[in-house]
Formats: C-alpha cells, structure tokens, sequence
C-alpha cells in the first residue's frame, strides 16, 4: 500500500510526495535491532526468502574476515559468524534497492545509493565505537537511511530529481546545495517524513533530519549526545565520498574538518583505520 501525501502547503513542493510503505525486512530488523533479545534466526528466515541476500551473506561469511578457514553453505551459521549488525545492513540494502526501483537519473541511481549508504553505515557505527556513544543502533540505521529523502523524491518526481541532479552536473555541487539553489525541500525532511510514517526510532530521525545542518544551526535543545551522533553521521558521509564510494561525476566536498575531528575526540589514523576495515567488510556486499 501506498500513501500519497499532499505538500502543497509546505515550500515549494506542490506535487504529491509519493511514500511507500515499510519493507517487512527493515521492520524486522529495526525490531531484532531494538530489542532486548534479539532473535537471529528470524532474520535468518528473511534472509532465505531471497537468492541475492542469501549469497551476500555466505560470501562474507566464507571471506577471510570470518569463515577461520571452514567454509559453510548453511545460512543460520553464516548470519551467526556475520553477526546482527552486518545481516541488518546487507538486509536493508537490498530492501531499499527493491522498493525504490527508478531507471538512472543522471549519474543517481540505486545502487551507487546503497553502495554509498552501506559505507556511510559501517563507518559510522566503528567510529562510534571508537568514542563510545550510546547510540550504535542508531548510527548503524541512520547511516542506512541517511540520504532516504533522495530516493523518495526520485520515485515521487523524476522530473524534478532530474532538474537537481543537472544543476550538480553543471555547477559541480552536491545535492543539498543544490536543492537550496533551487528553494525545494531538503531530502533531509523528505526522509524525516517517510521515516516517521515508517515509525523508526526518533534518535534516528533525529539524526537525518540534521544530517546537513551544522551544529550551530541545530535546535537548541539537542542535547550534546544528539549532537555527537548527528557530527559522526556527517563525518562518516564526508569519509565516504573523499573514498571514492558514492556516485560516479558527483562533486562534492570531502575535505575531513580537522577542528570536528578533535571534537569528536578521533584522530586520522582511526580514520585510516576504519576506512581500511570498512573496505575490507563492503567488498563481499
Ligand atoms: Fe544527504
């Protein structure tokens, strides 16, 4: 089922923004993720009703990085050696890829996105290990989701995704700035909308809403954890595109804020560091 709900009122957005419903794998998942006891072989059972995850998930199970030498074709022991945190991503991925299914627009299309999210995904959650937030869960899903609103507007509006994706092409900048050139809603806003509909998590709202709106511009109230969580979002999409995981002829700026570093207590080596572990992982999705 789909929903159809009317922006008229708000900006400049006068077409109907087209939202689609919740895939039962991420619905699973965001409850495996948040609950008390997850219970693995659920998700396993989703796995199974799929060829292309089923394969995800045994190629990295057999990859050096955790088969120890004992290759399985048996995918409850693949989803065991992979763990919770690796089954939900390359769940999601593929999900997302199916239900937003657009011919390219441009150099956007689906997987480049997922490729890209999957990244921003696996970077974010090892850097926020490594400063020990609270909020992996939600770095993990926020990471996976981040960019959300593009593909909504893609799938709402060819047209008009088609006028942003030319306005980067000829004035080499990235999709925010050239959604602000153009006085369009955000696809920060577009995924905050979808995501509520979808009733994630609001810490993971919370941090896509913000996810291009430096802190100083960020309401008031968030509290300095929210605001951590928010900045390694960022970071981690700024480390993914400077690596070169995004979108073919998309020009955007990757320089790593040394002073956000500092703030975030990281140092360029545990960049490097996660950036290395992050190739490693992603190879085999
Ligand atoms: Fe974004």
């Amino acid at each position: 089922m789909e929903i159809f709900l009317n922006m008229s009122n708000e900006t400049n957005s006068q077409k109907d923004i087209k939202l689609p419903s919740i895939p039962d794998a991420v619905r699973e998942c965001l409850s495996q993720m948040y609950s008390s006891e997850a219970d693995i072989s659920k998700l396993a059972s989703l796995a199974q009703k799929d060829a292309g995850i089923t394969s995800s998930i045994l190629k990295l199970a057999n990859s050096t990085l955790y088969s120890m030498g004992q290759p399985t074709s048996d995918l409850k022991v693949g989803v065991t050696r992979i763990g919770l945190s690796s089954l939900m991503q390359i769940l999601i991925k593929y999900s997302i890829e199916k239900l937003f299914e657009f011919d390219a627009i441009d150099f956007f299309n689906v997987k480049s996105f997922t490729k890209h999210c999957s990244w921003v995904s696996q970077i974010a959650f090892e850097l926020g290990k490594l400063v020990n937030t609270a909020q992996l869960s939600d770095l993990l899903v926020a990471g996976l989701l981040h960019d959300v609103g593009l593909l909504v507007r893609a799938i709402s509006d060819k047209a008009l995704m088609k006028q942003i994706t030319e306005r980067c092409l000829r004035d080499k900048i990235d999709f925010n700035t050239a959604e602000k050139n153009l006085k369009l809603e955000s696809h920060e806003i577009l995924g905050e909308i979808l995501l509520e509909k979808w009733q994630l998590p609001a810490s993971v709202i919370l941090i896509i809403k913000y996810h291009h709106t430096e802190e100083s511009f960020r309401p008031k109230k968030l509290t300095s954890e929210q605001n951590k969580a928010i900045n390694l979002i960022s970071l981690s999409d700024t480390i993914a595109h400077r690596f070169g995981n995004a979108f073919t002829n998309y020009t955007r700026d990757t320089r790593v804020n040394t002073v956000e570093l500092d703030k975030l207590g990281i140092n360029s080596q545990d960049v490097a560091k996660v950036v290395k572990q992050a190739t490693q992982q992603l190879q085999f999705f």
